[in-house]
């Protein structure tokens, strides 16, 4: 018996390191799939394994900072399975914009807003009335270590990913009440997205060495369970946090 047997899971980034990981894993666990990322033909690789794996799949190719978009993978969830009972809102968009403070603009900022929190909360509040309806909902957000402890040059990033814990705050505090659980949590993984910059590429040769661990931690192995434990029953008294998945290079307490 898997951990997400009968359940209905959309995850966004769906053809990223970490949503990929997520998707696979979750197939793995018994869910039923609503997958979507603007990269269509990863997305068709990574909606291939999750059927291996025995799962239902609904791809859903498109760019999650559209409305229009967000509306539509919502509208397949229903269509196909009549019920949400998982959002996983892994895709971020402008995460190749470099930017120090000085350099921000007004145009990168809103960029990183519409690729990261108000596409979160569309998704958000869109699945909200579904999962309400069954009294049950897990949904999952991904922030950055970055936007707590602050790192040069990533700011437009970084103000977008402190929003979504604000997402995630007001959703644990007005949701909860109806069995929705929401969690943030923080990766430190080794994913294509630290190939985008250079000081990504730098970032990743310092990871391994640097971390508690003396390892860079990979998607499927250290990030994936701990999202199906996020998404599971298991986690219904689990709400509000922000949990590391990096191997302790940052402690927080
Ligand atoms: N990997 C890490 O260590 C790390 C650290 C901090 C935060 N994160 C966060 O984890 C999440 C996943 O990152 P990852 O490392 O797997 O990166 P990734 O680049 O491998 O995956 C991101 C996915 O999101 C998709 N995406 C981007 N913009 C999109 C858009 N507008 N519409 C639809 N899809 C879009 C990309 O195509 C990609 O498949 C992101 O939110 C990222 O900010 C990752």
């Amino acid at each position: 018996m898997g951990k997400l047997n009968g359940r209905v899971a959309i995850v966004t980034g769906a053809a990223g390191g970490i949503g990929s990981a997520a998707a696979i894993r979750f197939a793995e666990e018994g869910a039923q799939l609503v997958l979507t990322d603007i990269v269509g033909d990863r997305l068709e690789e990574v909606t291939r394994q999750a059927r291996d794996r025995g799962a239902e799949v609904v791809p859903v190719i498109g760019d999650v900072t559209s409305a229009d978009h967000v509306a539509a993978v919502i509208r397949a969830a229903v269509d196909a399975f009549g019920q949400i009972d998982v959002l996983a809102n892994i895709a971020q968009g402008g995460m190749d914009e470099h930017t120090y403070l000085a350099d921000t603009t007004a145009e990168i900022s809103e960029r990183a807003w519409r690729g990261g929190p108000i596409q979160t909360m569309l998704f958000m509040q869109q699945a909200f009335p579904f999962m309400r309806e069954r009294g049950y909902g897990r949904i999952i957000n991904t922030g950055s270590a970055s936007a707590v402890f602050g790192i040069a040059g990533f700011t437009a990033y970084e103000m977008a990913k402190s929003a979504v814990q604000v997402l995630t705050r007001n959703a644990a505090r007005e949701w909860a009440r109806h069995g929705i659980v929401t969690n943030t949590f923080l990766p430190v993984i080794r994913t294509p997205a630290f190939d985008l910059t250079e000081q990504g590429r730098q970032a990743a040769e310092n990871m391994a060495v640097s971390n508690p661990t003396r390892r860079f931690g990979t998607a499927y192995e250290d990030c994936a369970p701990v999202l199906v434990f996020l998404a599971s029953e298991d986690a219904g008294y689990v709400n509000g946090q922000t949990i590391g998945v990096d191997g302790g290079a940052h402690i927080f307490a």
